[in-house]
């Protein structure tokens, strides 16, 4: 059985393809390619089918990390099956599915995983550009995750 991870953000642009990025690699990492399927979305329209923001690029690229995806907008369909882990960056994104789409069982803000900090939030880069910061704090919240998820689906 595959496991859905789908990060989301407001644009789909900075923060949550960071995320993808990065936990495709520590899945990779683990020798767990095969049972995930990890995707990102933005509740936001403005940026469907553009690159990551530059800022983005540069501190993945730095850190040896491939990503090529695009923006794409959340649709139901993404929200459809309760058991994919849906993961937000910020309460304003978890606020805006919510209004969106109703309560999803499994939706959770990534921060919530890390353990290294007292953030809830991961601030948007888009206006304050602190990618290397943000870099940190996402790397956090995936480790944090995919420890989680691999202790409840026992891998
Ligand atoms: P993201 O950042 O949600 O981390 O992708 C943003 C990108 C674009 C906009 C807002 C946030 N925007 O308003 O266009």
């Amino acid at each position: 059985m595959t496991i859905n991870v789908l990060f989301v953000c407001l644009g789909n642009i900075c923060r949550s393809p960071m995320a993808e990025a990065i936990f495709q690699q520590l899945v990779d990492e683990a020798g767990l390619t095969d049972k995930f399927q990890v995707d990102s979305a933005g509740t936001g329209s403005w940026h469907v089918g553009e690159k990551a923001h530059p800022g983005t690029r540069r501190i993945l690229a730095e850190q040896g990390i491939a990503y090529n995806g695009r923006s794409r907008q959340i649709t139901a369909q993404d929200m459809a099956d309760p058991q994919t882990y849906i993961v937000t960056m910020d309460q304003s994104n978890s606020n805006n599915l919510h209004r969106q789409f109703g309560q999803h069982p499994n939706q959770h803000r990534l921060l919530a995983f890390s353990n290294q900090t007292t953030e809830t939030d991961v601030p948007d880069p888009y206006y304050t550009s602190t990618f290397e910061y943000v870099y940190q704090l996402v790397k956090d919240g995936c480790e944090g995750l995919l420890e989680t998820i691999r202790k409840q689906e026992g891998l």
